[in-house]
């Protein structure tokens, strides 16, 4: 028999089967209709089931799945209509001793969760949140911060261009401007967000990563305001055994410019305490004055402090992760971790 008549025999089987199903006045009848259609020597269905291997191979599947439908489609029939018969029973076609599929809970990604954790602090000592542009021309990237375009940092070789002067920002810094631009001192913001290199994608570097920028304008900031700011920071994020360290650097946007180390301290379950090795957090320092007059301020006025994290990195060392890339790649066996 070819295929398409074999379908029609089948499709034939259904509705009679069905038919002879409704009609059965009672349990012993209703069985005896079953073995006919499903019983296994000689029931219809299962005749053609077992004839399969007569049937060009090529034809199989489709014969195969439409048995199959048929014989599913009786089968539940016949069990309603057997239920029917049973007084004040019902059955039911779930199988209540399966185990309960496990549940998917989301979770914060721990590099948001540590922007999260930083915002708050910085909150809580009076910043508010700005924004900026992700991308943005080279005088909010560079000139404005005092970097002219022959620093090393403009090149393209570091910085992604998408036009003559418009680029990816290669870090947060240029919020400061676009801030102060729109705004008079006061000022103490953060701003988060997305920054692009043309880093080659290791262990240590994503040519997208997250930074938090911060500044601080105002009359009278001094050294003092910028060091007690950011030490306070380090302790309410790393534990109030933090050690905090200012160590000399360059930034062509800060006048004296640091990067900040912290020494976590950290207590073993046996109740040791371990001092951790001096670790680099951020970058930062006494805004350029430069940078204050190209703001429109008056360098005499105002003075200021900024700085830059990476919470990427601050999430690497706060959860022992030696991968920057495990962060990116989305495994949940990786993310499931850091559900909190
Ligand atoms: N923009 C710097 C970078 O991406 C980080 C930085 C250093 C930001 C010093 C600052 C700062 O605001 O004062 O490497």
């Amino acid at each position: 028999m070819t295929d398409k008549s074999l379908i029609a025999v089948l499709k034939k089987f259904e509705t009679e089967g069905l038919a002879a199903v409704r009609d059965a006045s009672d349990l012993g009848a209703l069985e005896r209709v079953r073995v006919e259609l499903l019983g296994r020597k000689e029931g219809s269905i299962s005749v053609v089931l077992r004839g399969l291997s007569n049937v060009p191979p090529d034809e199989r599947p489709t014969v195969g799945q439409e048995a199959n439908r048929v014989k599913e489609i009786l089968s539940r029939a016949i069990v309603e209509r057997e239920s029917s018969f049973i007084e004040g029973t019902s059955i039911s076609h779930e199988d209540l001793t399966l185990p309960s599929r496990a549940t998917w809970e989301g979770a914060i990604h721990p590099v948001t969760q540590a922007v999260d954790e930083i915002s708050k602090i910085f909150r809580d000592l009076g910043f508010t949140r700005a924004r900026g542009p992700e991308a943005d021309t080279e005088w909010y990237n560079f000139e404005a911060l005092n970097t002219p375009l022959d620093h090393p940092a403009a090149d393209e070789q570091d910085t992604l261009y998408l036009t003559d002067s418009v680029l990816l920002r290669s870090h947060t810094s240029p919020v400061q401007m676009r801030t102060m631009e729109k705004h008079d001192p006061p000022i103490r913001i953060i701003a988060p967000g997305w920054v692009y290199r043309r880093d080659t994608y290791d262990a240590t570097h994503t040519p997208a990563f997250m930074q938090v920028e911060g500044l601080v304008i105002d009359e009278g900031i001094t050294f003092v305001d910028f060091k007690a700011t950011l030490a306070e920071f380090a302790r309410r994020y790393w534990g109030p055994d933090t050690e905090v360290r200012f160590r000399p650097s360059f930034f062509p946007f800060t006048e004296p410019s640091a990067e900040v180390d912290v020494k976590r301290v950290v207590t073993r379950q046996d109740g040791t305490r371990e001092e951790m090795e001096w670790l680099e957090i951020m970058g930062a320092g006494m805004v350029d004055p430069a940078v204050i007059e190209n703001a429109g301020y008056d360098p005499e006025r105002y003075t200021g402090f900024a700085f830059g994290m990476g919470p990427g990195r601050i999430a690497m060392i706060k959860h022992g992760v030696d991968d920057l890339r495990r962060f990116f790649e989305n495994d949940v066996r990786f993310l499931g971790q850091f559900t909190s």
